[in-house]
Formats: C-alpha cells, structure tokens, sequence
C-alpha cells in the first residue's frame, strides 16, 4: 500500500515536472514560436479566411502633394528617347547601385546584351540600370562620392543604359527606386508591352522570357503579374532582421500577395495603375516588393506564380532546367557561363524528342524535388 502510494506520488511528480519542463522551454523558445510558427498561422488565415485590404487603402493613402515627395527627386541620368519610335516588347529595369559596375557590365555582355536579343530573338528589349547616388560617406571604397559619380557619368556616356535619380541609394530606399520605374515608364516608355524589374545579381534566360512574352503579347493579355509570389507573408517584427517591420508602420498580421523583388514581369496595363496608385500613397514603407503588393491590393491586381521565376534561390546548374528556367538568384561570378551554358542551341537537340523528354522529367524530379528548398518547387518538374 505505502509502495504504491509512492509510486503514485512519483509517477505525478514526474507528470509535473514534465510539464514544467514542457513549458518553460515553450516561454524560453516563446520568442522564436512566436515569429515562426504562430505569425504564419496567423497570417495564412488571415490570407484565406478574410484576405481583405481596405484598411490598407485608408491608411496609406495621402494627398497627390505629399505623395510628390516620393518621386519628384531630380534625374541626374536620364535617356527620355530610350523607347522612342520602336516597338518595345520589354522594358527591363534592373536595380542597381553606384558601386556594381562589374554587374551592369556583365549583363550588358550576356542576358542583358539588347543587340543580341535584337538580332537572334528578333525583338526589341530595353534594358536601363536604375541608380541612386552614392553620399560622400556613403562608399566603402576609399573612392569619394564626386569620383564615382563622374565614373558614373562616363560609363553612361559609353553605354547610354543608366538613369539615376537624387536619393541616396540605400537599401531603405528601395520605395523611391520603385517609385521611380513605374514613373520613368509611364513618362518615357509607356508604350513598352511589358515592364520587367529586376535586382542586378539575378539571371535571366532571356530566350525563354522572351518567348513566353511574345506569347502572353499575342494572345492580348492583361492584368499579368507574374513572378515568384509570396501569399499571407506576416511582416517581420524581429528588430534584428533586415526586414524589420514596426507595428506603427504597418499594424496588421499579413502582407497582402507580392512577388519577390528579384525579378518580376507586369503587362503595360498593371504597370500603368501602379503608377496611378503611386500618385495617392505614402511610400515610407521602405520594402519595396510588399509596397508593390499594397499598390496592387489597392488597384486590384492579383501577382500570379510562375515556377520558373527563383525568389532567393539559385536554379541548378543542367540543361534541362535552362530549357525552362526564367530567372534564377544569386549569379555574379558564373553568369558568362551560365549564359553560355543556357543558350546553346544544342540544348534544343538534347531534350526534346522521347528519350530527351523522358530523361529531362527524371532529371528534373531528382533535382527538384528533394527536401531542402531549391530554386524551384517540386511541382515545376511536371510541367
Ligand atoms: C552583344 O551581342 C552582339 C551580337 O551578338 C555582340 O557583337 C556584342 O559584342 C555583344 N555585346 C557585349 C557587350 O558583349
Ligand atoms: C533616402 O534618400 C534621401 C534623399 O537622398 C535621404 O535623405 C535619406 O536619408 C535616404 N534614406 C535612407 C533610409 O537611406
Ligand atoms: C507615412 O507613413 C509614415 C510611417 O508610417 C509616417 O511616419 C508618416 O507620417 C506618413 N506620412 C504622411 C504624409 O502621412
Ligand atoms: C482608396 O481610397 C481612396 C481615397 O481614400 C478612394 O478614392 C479609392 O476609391 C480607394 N480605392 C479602393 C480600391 O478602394
């Protein structure tokens, strides 16, 4: 009787040093929880039970005046007739900053080499770098801010592909990069059927893009968004994280849907209600991917997800995913090559007919479909 009282006064001891145990992890690791799991929960249902942004219409519009601030810095580098008089399939703008000048170079020399699509995909694309300016103290080079500029100016001069507008080029400014886009479309390529904007350490496999738009073109789209998307993303309210969120800037459990910023596709019509939409909204929000999600919340377009658009991540390295691949992340050292690599005409021959097919599909589930996140989902080796 006493053995088995004893038992039973262990066996709940143990019960409640268990629980102890259980929770004082849970309030240990409650932080963390918290800003993974919880906030997604939260957030995803907000995004399929309610996904409804009406506040965010109220809360950041402002008056035409105040919304000037954003955009009316002056050009500093500018090409008005860039599009003038020529039938521009793609408008490309690429993100870029004062000090990249490798990057611009090596796109100027493979995805992003406007003679070459001309001449072997027989359209015509528009590629700009769109810049900020570099402070003084700004560089982390010895260089000084009046030297780079007067690099910049130089290299304009040889290659006529950058505009520049007076902010300073920050990653907080990315909204005024935006901002200045969709603007620079609207007043010097409005015409352009498609606007592209894209970070400059990106690839684009510009044969597919192109084959795709021209497709998309004559088929009359509209309404197209298209890019990585990012549905019932909850803001990040870690102070450390890069993309910090403060409650008063933005007080509600999830963004509404947006495509990640590394690259993404609008047809002339969505580009033009951005830009109408920039006109009323204060652009303090400085992530400019979720700022273009609350623009196009506003006016009513809906991003749509295209596999083959990489958010972060860098698409494996075979031909069968070139065959197939739009833009991939991360690419600054092997763009020649993978721009070599992905553009050879003998990847046609290899993968079509039954025997390609069939091993481009085993290829693909190998390279796609394992557990840890790659380029692409899983879902885009059965396309
Ligand atoms: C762009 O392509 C053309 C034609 O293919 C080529 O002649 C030219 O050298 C390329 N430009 C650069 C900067 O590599
Ligand atoms: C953005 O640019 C403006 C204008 O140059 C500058 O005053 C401001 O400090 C910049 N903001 C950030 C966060 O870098
Ligand atoms: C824009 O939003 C920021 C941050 O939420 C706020 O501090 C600022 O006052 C707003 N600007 C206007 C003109 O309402
Ligand atoms: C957003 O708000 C503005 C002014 O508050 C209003 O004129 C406009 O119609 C609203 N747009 C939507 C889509 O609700």
């Amino acid at each position: 009787m006493y053995l088995r009282l004893r038992r039973i006064r262990k066996y709940h001891f143990m019960q409640l040093m268990t629980t102890c145990l259980v929770l004082s992890v849970v309030m240990l690791y409650w932080e963390k929880l918290n800003s993974t799991v919880v906030t997604h929960v939260k957030s995803y249902s907000y995004r399929y039970f309610i996904n409804s942004f009406i506040y965010i219409n109220k809360s950041f519009t402002i008056s035409p005046e105040e919304a000037r601030s954003f955009s009316n810095y002056p050009f500093l580098l500018d090409h008005p007739d860039k599009c003038a008089g020529k039938d521009v399939l793609l408008l490309l703008l690429v993100k870029s900053s004062p000090d990249n000048v490798e990057r611009r170079s090596a796109i100027r020399s493979t995805w992003g080499n406007e003679t070459y699509i001309q001449n072997t995909l027989g359209v015509t694309v528009k590629v700009l770098f769109a810049l900020g300016t570099t402070g003084e103290e700004a560089t982390w080079t010895s260089r000084s801010g009046q030297v780079l500029q007067a690099q910049l100016v130089h290299e304009d001069q040889v290659h006529g592909d950058l505009i520049q507008q007076d902010f300073l080029d920050t990653f907080h400014n990315l909204t005024l990069k935006l901002i200045m886009q969709f603007h620079w479309m609207h007043n010097r390529c409005a015409h352009a059927r498609f606007l592209m904007t894209a970070d400059d350490d990106i690839f684009v496999h510009m044969p597919n893009l192109v084959a795709y738009l021209r497709d998309m073109s004559s088929g009359g789209v509209t309404q197209l968004w298209i890019g990585k998307v990012h549905r019932g993303a909850p803001p990040v309210r870690s102070k450390s994280s890069k993309y910090y969120m403060s409650y008063e800037m933005y007080p509600w459990m999830s963004y509404p849907d947006y495509t990640s910023g590394g690259g993404y596709v609008v047809s002339t019509d969505v580009a033009d209600k951005i830009y109408h939409a920039t006109l009323n909204l204060n652009a303090s929000l400085y992530i400019d991917d979720v700022f273009m999600g609350i623009c196009a919340s506003i006016v009513g377009v809906t991003p749509k997800e295209h596999v083959f658009f990489s958010g972060e991540g860098k698409a494996p390295y075979h031909m069968c995913i070139y065959n197939q691949m739009m833009t991939s992340h991360g690419h600054v050292e092997d763009i020649h090559n993978m721009w070599k690599a992905a553009t050879d005409p003998e990847i046609k021959e290899w993968t079509t007919g039954l025997f390609g097919k069939f091993y481009c599909q085993v290829v693909k589930i190998a390279l796609l479909c394992k557990t840890y996140v790659t380029a692409y989902p899983c879902k885009a080796a059965f396309l």
